[in-house]
C-alpha cells in the first residue's frame, strides 16, 4: 500500500486526524528530537557555503521558521497567564531579555533581566523587582508610565544599570531551555525577595522571554 493511502486509512480511523495537515504532526512521534537535531546542525554549521540552499529554498525555510517562531512565542507568552492575583495583567517581557516572576503574599513580583550584551535604560540597582497587588490597585509598579512595560533592554557594551543577577549569562531562552539554569535564576530571585523581607510561600514561578 502506498504511504499516502496508508495515512488516509489511518486518518479515517482516527478522530484526531480530522483536518488536512493534522495527520503529519500526529503521526510523527519524535518530531521534536528530529527537528531540533536538524535545526541545530544547520544553525551550527558556521561555514555558510555548507548551507547549500538556493535563494528559493532559503526563503521557504524562512517562511516555516517565521511561522513556528511566531506561534511558539505566542504560546510562551501564555504560560504564566494563570498566575495569581488574576486582577494583575501579565506584564510585557522586554525584548532582548525577560521577566522572572513569582507570587507571594497575594502580590505578583517580576524581576526584569536583560540578555548578555544589553542593559537597562534606567538605573535599577536598588529596584530589582516591580510588583502588582492590592497596594498598587492591581497595576504594575514601573519606571515607565502607564501600561505593562516594566523595563527596556538596550544594546550596551557595559552592564552597569543593575546588579549582576539582573543579567542572563547568555540570554533568556537559553536559560529557559535548561532546567538547571531556570532553577538557578528562580532560586536567586527567591533569595532576593527574602532579603527584601517578602514573606509567604512563593508560587506561580515563571520565566517569560521577550521577543528577540
Ligand atoms: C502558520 O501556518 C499555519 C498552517 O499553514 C497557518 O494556519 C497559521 O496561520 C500560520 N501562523 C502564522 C503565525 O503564520
Ligand atoms: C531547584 O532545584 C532544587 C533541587 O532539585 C529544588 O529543591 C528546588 O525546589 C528547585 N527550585 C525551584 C524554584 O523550583
Amino acid at each position: 500500500m502506498a504511504l499516502r493511502e496508508a495515512l488516509t486509512l489511518l486518518c479515517s480511523l482516527a478522530v484526531v486526524c480530522s483536518s488536512g495537515n493534522h495527520e503529519s504532526c500526529e503521526l510523527k512521534p519524535g518530531l521534536f528530537d528530529s527537528l531540533t537535531g536538524d535545526l541545530k546542525v544547520a544553525a551550527e554549521c558556521s561555514d555558510d557555503s555548507s548551507l547549500q540552499w538556493s535563494s528559493e529554498q532559503a526563503a521557504e525555510v524562512l517562511i516555516h521558521m517565521r511561522n513556528l517562531t511566531e506561534r511558539l512565542q505566542k504560546r510562551q507568552l501564555k504560560e504564566c497567564q494563570e498566575a495569581e492575583p488574576k486582577m494583575c495583567q501579565q506584564p510585557e517581557a522586554p525584548s532582548n531579555g525577560g521577566l522572572a516572576c513569582v507570587t507571594a503574599s497575594n502580590k505578583r513580583y517580576c524581576k526584569p533581566i536583560c540578555d548578555s550584551g544589553y542593559d537597562f535604560s534606567f538605573l535599577r540597582r536598588s529596584r530589582l523587582f516591580e510588583e502588582c497587588g492590592e497596594q498598587t490597585n492591581y497595576r504594575w509598579s514601573s519606571l515607565y508610565v502607564g501600561g505593562n512595560r516594566l523595563a527596556v533592554c538596550n544594546k550596551a557594551a557595559l552592564q552597569i544599570s543593575s546588579r549582576p543577577s539582573a543579567y542572563f549569562t547568555k540570554d533568556c531562552l537559553t536559560t529557559k531551555s535548561s532546567s538547571e539554569q531556570w532553577n538557578t535564576t528562580m532560586e536567586v530571585l527567591l533569595k532576593e525577595l527574602k532579603d527584601e523581607g517578602v514573606t509567604g510561600n512563593p508560587t506561580y514561578h515563571c520565566l517569560l522571554c521577550g521577543r528577540p
